[in-house]
């Protein structure tokens, strides 16, 4: 408390500073605290066949992926479920893989998708054959819909805080924008990130894409990815993609891109080619939504990572403007900040709102350099740990909503209603240049 109160009167005088520099912008004068340790887990000894690192995933229309890890082989794939506690009349089988990196063999991983799934509805769950009762919600498939947003999560006691909150809220589903454990080629941390995320991610689905932390690769000697792949496996087959890097996937009316930063995504991509193909079946009617997720921003006013979108920038981004993509989250910057509707470095009503929610609580701490003056189309930027809900109501409106995490306080600190593209005009459909973007051969 004493240091707080000490702490408050330099940053106060900048920041009185930087909000009368800053016409426009909002930047908070909250009083950021430092980075916080990484966790370190009581390690149980199990039986080797008890289900460990529990998560859930969307896998197609009304089916499930459960995800779970046993340090034994022969424990089997399988998923009892049912829609009351103990009453398993549904079984679904799987199959497994597992992963060697230096002197580090993992567990058996365990894929197994379920259904088809009622909407909305809570399913109680074990699984391979024993292990605790546990217990996860379907999406609607309608809307309300209302998706929880934190990226960079690490594992430390910021990412433990951002995840209480939220617990608190009620949402369908975890999209997250890359950088997971930051295990960083220390293969366990991948285990403990599991452990720590299993409350959550086995209760509703959670739907990733990778970070540059995922990436792990070793030159001539391991690619990339091997863990994350092994592990987050994500429905890249389902909506007809080649790689677990970039896929798509729909829930209630929104559909939604997952892009891979650290994959190729030139005009010559199969990322890109794929991404164009995804588009350019998105039926608006259906899906009056759009929105799309990956790590590294195009719109950052912060010093952190500057420039580091601009060629994925220059590739993609008029493929998700001829598209209508309504939002864009992204992560990598350890801050949180809100544009207006951008294309191409400008306001444009036809383009996608850039929220940047790097700021889940990993052990590197915050940005919290930002770039002087504000461009015009930053609307709000703080570094501060924290998550985002996005309340889809209806086929026009939305609730966006920043929670930062003051001190231990789950404080909404940003929130604005946002009108989707369908609604104003801006969708593919209605405008003869995207069309000629995205249906030419
Ligand atoms: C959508 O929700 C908004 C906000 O609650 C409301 O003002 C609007 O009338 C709703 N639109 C429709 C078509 O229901
Ligand atoms: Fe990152």
């Amino acid at each position: 408390m004493v240091s707080n109160r000490l702490n408050i009167v330099l940053p106060l005088a900048a920041a009185v500073l930087v909000i009368s520099a800053l016409a426009v912008t909002v930047t908070a004068d909250y009083v950021r605290p430092p980075p916080r340790k990484t966790l370190h887990f009581p390690w149980v000894s199990r039986p080797s066949s008890q289900p460990q690192q529990v998560h859930v995933s969307l896998a197609g229309n009304k089916h499930i992926r459960v995800t779970w890890i046993t340090s034994d082989s022969s424990s089997p794939s399988l998923v009892e479920y049912g829609t009351s506690p103990g009453k398993y009349n549904f079984r679904g089988h799987g199959d497994t893989t597992s992963y060697s990196y230096l002197f580090y063999s993992s567990g058996t991983i365990h894929h197994t998708v379920i259904g088809p799934l009622e909407d909305d509805t809570v399913y109680f769950y074990r699984c391979g054959g024993q292990g605790p009762e546990l217990k996860f919600k379907t999406p609607p498939s309608e809307f309300p819909v209302t998706l929880a947003v934190a990226g960079d999560l690490g594992q430390t006691g910021w990412t433990q805080s951002t995840l209480e909150h939220i617990d608190l809220c009620q949402y369908d589903l975890h999209l997250l924008p890359g950088d997971l454990s930051y295990a960083d080629y220390i293969q366990n941390r991948w285990d403990t990130f599991g452990e720590l995320v299993q409350p959550l991610a086995s209760a509703r689905p959670w739907m990733v894409t990778q970070g540059n932390h995922e990436k792990e690769s070793i030159p001539f000697f391991k690619e990339g990815f091997e863990s994350f792949n092994a592990r987050w496996k994500m429905p890249y087959e389902e909506s007809g993609s080649t790689s677990n890097l970039y896929y798509s996937f729909e829930v209630a009316g929104v559909h939604v891109v997952m892009l891979g930063s650290y994959t190729d995504y030139d005009e010559t991509s199969d990322q890109y080619n794929w991404l164009k193909a995804d588009l350019s079946t998105v039926d608006r009617k259906r899906t009056p939504w759009l929105l799309a997720l990956f790590h590294v921003p195009w719109y950052n006013s912060n010093s952190a990572h500057q420039g580091e979108g601009d060629n994925m920038m220059e590739a993609m981004e008029p493929l998700l403007h001829a598209a209508g993509v309504d939002i864009v989250f992204a992560g990598h910057v350890h801050a949180y900040e809100r544009s207006k509707r951008v294309y191409n470095g400008k306001s444009d009503p036809c383009g996608a709102v850039h929220v940047t929610i790097g700021d889940g609580g990993n052990k590197e701490g915050l940005a919290h350099k930002y770039k002087e003056p504000s461009p015009e189309w930053s609307v709000f930027r703080e570094a501060s740990f924290g998550h985002g809900e996005l309340k889809i109501v209806n086929s026009t409106h939305a609730f966006w909503s920043w929670h930062r995490n003051d001190d231990d306080e789950p404080v909404r600190s940003d929130e604005v209603w946002i009108t989707s593209l369908m609604s104003s005009g801006c969708v593919a459909e209605e405008r003869k240049e995207a069309r000629e973007i995205l249906w030419s051969p």
